[in-house]
Order: structure tokens, then C-alpha cells, then sequence
């Protein structure tokens, strides 16, 4: 199989998971490096052997010999790092939430399709075994009718620690950076929402510092989930049904051990080997190497459902970081 070349755009904290889950790869190589400082991008492409470091995003692009473009900026950039990549003909491998709101993922998927090239977000927890292992009991019934899923995704934070998730103008706030998480699972499972609420405690420049959100599908389940950066929650999925449960263990969006109590209990180990996010890379690879535009899994269609359900969610919440700027 061809070894594909990554470029990496926005070398933080994120990018350094994945360099690493590149180099664990049979296929990947870390190439190149794009950062606005010159120090960092050098530091990086040495960390993880690449042989190319530019000093802005725009060189990164232009460079031809890459095969892919991992986007690893805030959120409320990428829509613009997509388009930039795109619009230089490469394929783009961007990290959830895929853009602020409904109205950049349309952008960033017409783009794509214009340019004839690769788009996905990084929502890998939809890749995990973990995920299919849960679909599979529901599949076959194991808990009966579904009543109802709780699950969370919380942690603590500060301004002075992570400045960019309390910035309304960088897209702050739990909802997109972790609210994401058991609203994948609870929609990965059921579908999207036919009924919604939300409600959450804003900081003082307007962003979610938690956020519960209410969903009702139309099986009947009804979920609710919440996300906070100023506070810790366990971290822990149930799925209950009229004759059993399913309980995903902390950290739930891992989905690395998952149990089903139905009379009797069982406990599936679904871990993995390696990174978290090496399927997400084996998913890239498998997809550039059948010359596959989209993800079947992580598809536009799921990707745009998500994003208009977190921009009603917010909404809901009275959050507009457009607003704010
Ligand atoms: N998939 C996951 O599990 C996961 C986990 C954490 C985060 N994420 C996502 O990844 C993205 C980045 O998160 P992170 O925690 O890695 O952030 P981070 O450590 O702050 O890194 C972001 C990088 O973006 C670049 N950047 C460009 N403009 C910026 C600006 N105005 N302010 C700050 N940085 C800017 C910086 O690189 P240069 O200065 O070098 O150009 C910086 O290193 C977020 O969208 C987040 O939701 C995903």
C-alpha cells in the first residue's frame, strides 16, 4: 500500500496525538509541519521526523507533495484552514466540531466537492469497536425497548489554562469542544433527535461553562446528557431498556469496555491497540487508497446533521459566539 504524506496545520496540543498515531500506522508518514511560528513548526518536525516545517499555513498548502492535510487550529478556524487546503487541491482530514455552526460545514463540503478532493472531521469515536459492539446488542435487542440514555463528558479548566475554549470569538464553551461526545453516542445509537432542549450556566462573556441538553428519538428513548469545563463528572454512558442495561465505562467516548446487564452480565473488553485515534488514520488511508471523497462512516451527511443539531442546541442555550466577537 502507498505510504501517504501528512501535513500537519496548527501543531498544538491535539496534533501531537495524532503525529503520534501517524507514525503507528503501517501507511503514514508525519511530512510536514505548518505553524505561524517558525520555532514551533522546526520543534515539531523534529519531534516527529518530518522533513518539510513551514512558517505559514499558506506554504504548508501549496506543497504538493502532500496527500492529506490534518486541520488541527480552534474550531473557528476550520472552516478557513479547510477552504485553504482544499482550494490548493488537498485532501483534508479537519478535527471535530468540523465549524462553528451548519452554515461553514456546508461551505467546507461544497468546497470539497468543487475541488474534487477527501474532506472528513476527526469525530473518531465513531470508529472505535467500541461503537459497533453497542450497536450490536441494541441490534439483536439485548435490553429490550429503549427507555433512556445518560451520559457525560466533563472536566476542569480555566482561562489561564486552555484561554481558546473561553474565547466566544475561537468558538469557547463545552458544547463543541466536549458536549460533542455524548451527543455522538446518543445519536450514533438512536438517530438524530425528533425533540430537543437545552440549558446550561454561561461564563461572563456569554460561552457554555456547562450545558444539559434534552433529546426525545423516534424509537421513544429520550437522553440526557450534559458537558462541562468547570466541573468533573464520571464520565459514563447507560443505555437503559425495559428488560436490561448497557453501561459504557469511563471515559464512555472511548467505548474501551462495555457491559450488559440483562439478567445476567457480561463485560466486553473493546479496547484497542495503539492511539486513540489510529483508526481514525487507518480510516483516512483506507478511504485515499480507494479514491473515496467522503467517509462512509464519518460522512458529510452525518457531519452536517450533527453540526445542525448543536446550532439549535445553541440556540437553546442563548450562545452566539458571532455575536460576541
Ligand atoms: N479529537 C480530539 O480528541 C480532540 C482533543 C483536543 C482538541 N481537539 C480539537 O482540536 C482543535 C485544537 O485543539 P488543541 O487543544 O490542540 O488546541 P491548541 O493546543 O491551542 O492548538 C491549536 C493550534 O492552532 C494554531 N492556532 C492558529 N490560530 C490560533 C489562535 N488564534 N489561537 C490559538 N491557536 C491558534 C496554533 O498553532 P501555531 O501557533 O503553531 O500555528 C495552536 O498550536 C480544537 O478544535 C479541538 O476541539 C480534538
Amino acid at each position: 500500500m502507498k505510504k501517504f504524506k501528512w501535513g500537519i496545520l496548527g501543531p498544538g496540543r491535539i496534533a501531537e496525538k495524532l503525529a503520534e498515531a501517524i507514525q503507528q500506522s503501517d501507511n503514514g508518514e508525519v511530512y510536514a509541519i505548518g505553524s505561524r511560528s517558525l520555532d514551533k513548526a522546526a520543534n515539531f518536525a523534529k519531534r516527529f521526523g518530518a522533513s518539510k516545517s513551514y512558517t505559514s499555513y499558506e506554504e504548508l498548502c501549496a506543497d504538493d507533495k502532500l496527500d492529506i492535510i490534518y486541520i488541527a487550529t480552534p474550531h473557528s478556524f476550520h472552516c478557513e484552514h479547510s477552504l485553504l487546503a482544499m482550494k490548493h487541491g488537498r485532501n483534508v482530514l479537519c478535527e471535530k466540531p468540523f465549524a462553528l455552526d451548519a452554515e461553514e460545514a456546508t461551505k467546507m463540503i461544497t468546497c470539497a466537492k468543487e475541488n474534487n478532493v477527501f474532506l472528513m472531521e476527526a469525530m473518531w469515536s465513531r470508529l472505535l469497536p467500541g461503537m459497533k459492539k453497542v450497536k450490536n446488542l441494541l441490534e439483536q435487542n439485548a435490553i429490550g425497548s429503549v427507555k433512556k440514555m445518560t451520559a457525560d463528558f466533563c472536566f476542569t479548566s480555566s482561562p489561564q489554562e486552555k484561554a481558546r475554549l473561553f474565547e466566544p470569538s475561537l468558538g469557547g464553551g463545552a458544547l463543541l469542544d466536549v458536549g460533542i461526545y455524548p451527543l455522538t453516542l446518543a445519536c450514533s445509537f438512536f438517530g438524530f433527535p425528533i425533540k430537543f432542549e437545552a440549558k446550561a450556566d454561561l461564563t461572563d462573556k456569554g460561552v457554555d461553562a456547562t450545558s444539559h441538553y434534552y433529546l426525545e428519538f423516534a424509537n421513544g428513548a429520550k437522553a440526557e446528557l450534559y458537558s462541562s469545563m468547570v466541573q468533573e463528572s464520571k464520565g459514563e454512558a447507560i443505555i437503559e431498556g425495559e428488560e436490561g442495561r448497557i453501561i459504557i465505562h469511563p471515559k464512555a467516548w472511548t467505548l474501551k469496555e462495555v457491559t450488559l446487564e440483562n439478567g445476567k452480565v457480561e463485560t466486553f473488553d473493546t479496547s484497542y491497540e495503539g492511539s486513540d485515534y489510529l483508526l481514525q488514520v487507518e480510516e483516512v488511508h483506507k478511504c485515499l487508497n480507494k479514491g473515496m471523497k467522503e467517509s462512509s462512516i464519518n460522512s458529510f451527511e452525518w457531519t452536517l446533521s450533527m453540526m445542525h443539531l448543536m446550532d439549535d442546541l445553541r440556540e437553546k442555550m442563548a450562545v452566539n459566539y458571532k455575536l460576541k466577537e
